[in-house]
């Protein structure tokens, strides 16, 4: 009896903290801007890189997410890896590879010449506080 409850507390308590790990349930103010980057002038290995990066990064969450970030490139390196880490990410170290170099290509290439249309990336303090608005 003791040994049930206690199996159905822990079952209760650790249910939504897998769902979290897994799919992003709450709406950032990046989410709300473009959901595409124009890449034409992109170099070709980029433009290639673009498809992984917008098939991969939109399972969880948007793609204007990533899109409208703005980091350095050894943040983007940290947050690409954290990415692949979430359950179920379905992104392989190689496939990671190519979308960091995306990204940091984009990075230079797109926000560093306009950072003030981007928004900085969120502490997970902020984030838990919208899921908590937003709930
Ligand atoms: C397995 C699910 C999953 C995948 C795949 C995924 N993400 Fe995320 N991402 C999340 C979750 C969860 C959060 C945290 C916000 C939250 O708790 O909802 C997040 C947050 C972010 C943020 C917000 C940063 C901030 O703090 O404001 C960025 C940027 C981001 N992801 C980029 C990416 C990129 C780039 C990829 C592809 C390499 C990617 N994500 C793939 C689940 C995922």
């Amino acid at each position: 009896m003791h040994n049930a409850i206690r199996f159905m507390t822990l079952a209760c308590l650790s249910a939504p903290l897998f769902l979290a790990a897994q799919t992003s349930n709450v709406t950032l103010p990046q989410d709300k801007g473009p959901n595409k980057i124009d890449i034409s002038s992109y170099p070709a290995e980029q433009q290639k890189s673009y498809k992984m990066f917008t098939d991969k990064c939109s399972k969880c969450h948007t793609i204007a997410r990533p899109i409208n970030t703005t980091m350095t490139k050894d943040e983007w390196a940290r947050y690409v890896k954290r990415m692949m880490h979430k359950p179920n990410s379905g992104i392989s170290d190689s496939q990671g590879k190519a979308i960091y170099e995306f990204l940091a290509y984009d990075q230079e290439s797109r926000k560093d010449k306009n950072p003030s249309v981007f928004s900085k990336s969120l502490s997970d303090e902020e984030i838990e506080k919208l899921k908590a608005q937003q709930q």
